[in-house]
């Protein structure tokens, strides 16, 4: 059933290798090379090439998809590129090698042994310090979803037209709903999850509880899976506080840990590197942006605000000073720390450990959504 889905500009390049740079140090060039593993219609890889001077591939099963993303790319010429086949018969070596991998949309929707031989194709065609992003549903919610989708394939003619097992699908959703809203108070859960599938474009909705396979992996399963290839999990791109943990399969329990209390959707972020250093904010050609505005507290103290976030920063004097100049626009690692110490002794302040204190603050905004590491490509 054809599915069509806008491309996410928070998963940009950019912002992708943003928060790869807190983990690893190595630059990367303008001229990036990306996959797309499960391309569909090929929306996200018509934005990737124009972000991109490099190669853009796309492979996908669906032929009517790949006619749709091969149209997308004439302008592109030889370096866009959409194959299309079955995971399971593509070639790493045909494929290449690149700096960003893309499986967005994939994962839970296919049988187990698909599963594998994506992580494995992940592995294999990623370059040293190549970044792969993975989209997943994760949690509780997520297994109340599995669960679903078992339900729902029963309840309809696996050989009617997919428009028809929509119909079919929803309507044994409504019987359940009606039974679960008897006892609405033991099933708030799970009547949330019926709503939100309820309410899901017919599309989305046959490719997620009708399609042969769905499933909830952990971080920590795709953490060891990839692990195998030399591949490790950095971080959600959305900002959540995860904790300060240096070691891979530490932070991918911590994000189990978290899952377990709800759910929702993740950008997991891994990257082809042992990244057994904890989040650091001087990567290389990396910018941070601040969201914080400045204004004032109830006592004329300086406060400052993230409005969208509804989050307020009262602040100590490097953080004050910091915010103000980025206030003025991003600024680099070197650039903002440097500006940072001359306006601490222009002041004839002494702070001590003022280079940690930095350090810590601008985690702590990246983490809270307040501000982020934007990488721009070297000169
Ligand atoms: C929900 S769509 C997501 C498409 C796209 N990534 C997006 O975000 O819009 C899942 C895609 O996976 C593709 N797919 C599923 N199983 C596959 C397989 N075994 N080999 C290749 N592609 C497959 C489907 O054809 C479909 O286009």
């Amino acid at each position: 059933m054809p599915y069509e889905a806008a491309p996410l500009p928070a998963i940009d390049p950019e912002r992708t290798f943003g928060l790869a740079a807190l983990y690893t140090t190595t630059p990367r060039t303008a001229d990036f090379d990306v996959l797309d593993l499960g391309c569909g219609t090929g929306s996200l890889m018509e934005r990737i090439a124009t972000l991109t001077r490099g190669r853009v591939v796309g492979t996908d099963l669906s032929q009517f998809a790949c006619t749709r993303a091969t149209g997308r790319g004439a302008s592109f010429g030889s370096r866009y590129r959409v194959m299309c086949a079955d995971f399971m018969d593509l070639d790493p070596t045909e494929l290449g090698q690149f700096d960003l991998i893309y499986n967005i949309g994939v994962l839970y929707v296919t049988p187990p042994e698909v599963q594998k031989r994506i992580l494995g194709l992940i592995a294999a065609c990623l370059k040293p310090n190549g970044v792969a992003v993975i989209s997943y549903y994760f949690g509780a919610h997520a297994l109340q979803m599995a669960g679903l989708h078992e339900r729902l394939c029963l309840s309809v003619d696996a050989a009617a037209p997919p428009a028809v097992q929509v119909q079919q699908a929803k309507a044994c959703l409504r019987d359940i709903a009606k039974s679960l809203a008897r006892r609405e108070a033991d099933n708030k859960s799970m009547l949330s999850v019926l709503q939100q599938a309820f309410m899901r474009e017919d599309s989305v909705f046959f490719h997620e509880f009708l399609s042969q396979k769905s499933t909830a992996p952990s971080t920590s399963s795709l953490e060891i899976a990839l692990g195998a290839g030399g591949v490790h999990f950095l971080d959600w791109m959305t900002p959540v506080p995860v904790g300060n943990l240096a070691l891979p399969h530490e932070r991918a329990a911590m994000a189990d840990a978290i899952d377990l209390g709800g759910g929702g959707y993740h950008y997991s972020v891994f990257s082809k590197s042992s990244a057994s250093t904890a989040a650091s904010p001087r990567g290389a050609n990396v910018r941070w942006h601040s969201r914080l505005v400045r204004g004032a507290g109830p006592n004329g103290q300086a406060v400052f605000r993230d409005e969208n976030r509804g989050l307020t920063v009262t602040p100590n004097l490097v953080t004050e000073i910091a915010l103000d100049i980025l206030a003025e626009g991003p600024r680099d690692w070197n650039t903002l720390h440097a500006a940072v110490e001359k306006k601490l002794a222009a002041q004839n302040k002494v702070v001590k450990n003022a280079t940690s204190v930095l350090e810590q603050e601008l985690l702590t905004f990246w983490r809270y959504g307040a501000g982020s590491p934007i990488w721009s490509p070297q000169k």
